[in-house]
């Protein structure tokens, strides 16, 4: 979901789930004090003190700035999206919940309006990302501390900056980390029209790779089918097509797929694994159906395919410069 207004002009919870939130965490070291402030203070944020629904819960509020210390870094928010995994997160359905209460937001993109005195990495006016989740990015302005920053060049459109953390990231690594694909090659994927399904396509279309693209059907589908294949795509089958028999002819000029990418779940995800090469990978990160992924037992045998799972944040976790081997 791709929201967009300026906070400062929103009054509801209602009206910011529309927006690209002109905003600015909580949940990381040394953010924006959270005493809801009696006064009006420069900093507005989209706050929840408890899980539940997010048109419900989450609060407009006002916020104390913190303090600048040495290695902070005063973030004014440009653009913020709302995506799936912040809704989960709100509702307490996520792997990573933040400390209560917390500003919603994952990703985001923000300039430096002012840094302390030991901040070597940025300087005002650059532009900086979030380098992990949950840095509460529906928020005017911040301080954050300088090592959850990242920052980003600034000659790039203001909403790939906002989406570069998360949704490109998880399709870069799912194409490269779970089978060798070669240039010629095919991956087979779900929710195709979803912000990592069109991540997919373009990485894959610059790695050489080939793709077969389901969506859900649509009045304008040939809209969808047109502006997929401008990205990349190679081919766009909806749900129903794919489960047609006539298929096969369909896709009989394309290798058959060794990845496949499921972002739904249920009958969707058992359709994919239908289609993979033997010995072929499919890797589970979204589950937008809320159903079970349903492998035929006779699939597994014959085929010998492998089902893996992917969550970013682990991956970032686990190649910190911290992280063990
Ligand atoms: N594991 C990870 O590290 C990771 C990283 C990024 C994202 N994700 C997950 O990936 C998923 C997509 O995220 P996004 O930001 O790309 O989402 P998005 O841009 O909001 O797109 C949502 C997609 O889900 C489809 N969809 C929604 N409800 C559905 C249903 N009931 N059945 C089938 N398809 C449905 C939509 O299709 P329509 O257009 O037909 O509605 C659309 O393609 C989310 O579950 C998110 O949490 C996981």
């Amino acid at each position: 979901m791709w929201v967009c207004t300026a906070l400062s002009g929103a009054r509801t919870p209602a009206q910011l789930r529309r927006v690209l939130l002109l905003a600015s965490r909580h949940c990381g070291p040394a953010a924006a004090s959270f005493s809801a402030s009696a006064e009006p203070s420069r900093v507005r944020a989209l706050v929840y003190g408890h899980h539940g629904d997010p048109a419900k819960v989450v609060e407009l509020k006002n916020l104390e700035l913190a303090a600048v210390g040495g290695s902070d870094v005063h973030v004014k928010m440009l653009a913020a999206p709302i995506n799936p995994s912040d809704i989960n997160m709100i509702q307490g359905n996520y792997g990573l919940l933040p400390k209560l209460p917390a500003v919603g937001g994952n990703e985001g993109v923000g300039q430096v309006v002012a840094v302390g005195s030991s901040v070597t990495g940025v300087k005002p006016g650059d532009w900086v990302i979030p380098a992990n989740a949950g840095l509460g990015t529906w928020r005017t302005e911040a301080v954050f501390s300088e090592e959850v920053l990242v920052g980003v060049p600034k000659d790039i459109p203001l909403p790939s900056a906002a989406t570069l953390s998360v949704n490109p990231c998880t399709a870069y690594r799912m194409l490269v980390d779970f089978e060798q694909l070669q240039p010629g090659d095919c991956v087979i994927q779900n929710a195709s029209n979803s912000g990592v399904g069109q991540a997919v396509i373009q990485i894959a279309a610059a790695l050489g790779l080939r793709t077969i693209n389901v969506v859900r059907d649509r009045p304008d589908i040939q809209k969808l089918t047109e502006r997929l294949k401008n990205l990349g795509a190679d081919h766009v089958i909806t749900e129903e097509e794919i489960r047609k028999h006539e298929m096969k002819n369909f896709l009989k000029d394309v290798p058959q797929p060794r990845l496949a990418l499921n972002c739904v779940g249920g009958k969707s995800s058992t359709e994919l694994l239908r289609h993979l090469a033997p010995g072929g990978t499919m890797v589970t990160y979204g589950g937008m159906a809320k159903q079970p992924v349903i492998a035929s037992v006779g699939l597994l045998i014959f085929k010998d395919l492998k089902l893996r799972g992917f969550w970013l944040s682990q991956w970032k976790k686990d190649h910190s410069p911290g992280a063990m081997p």
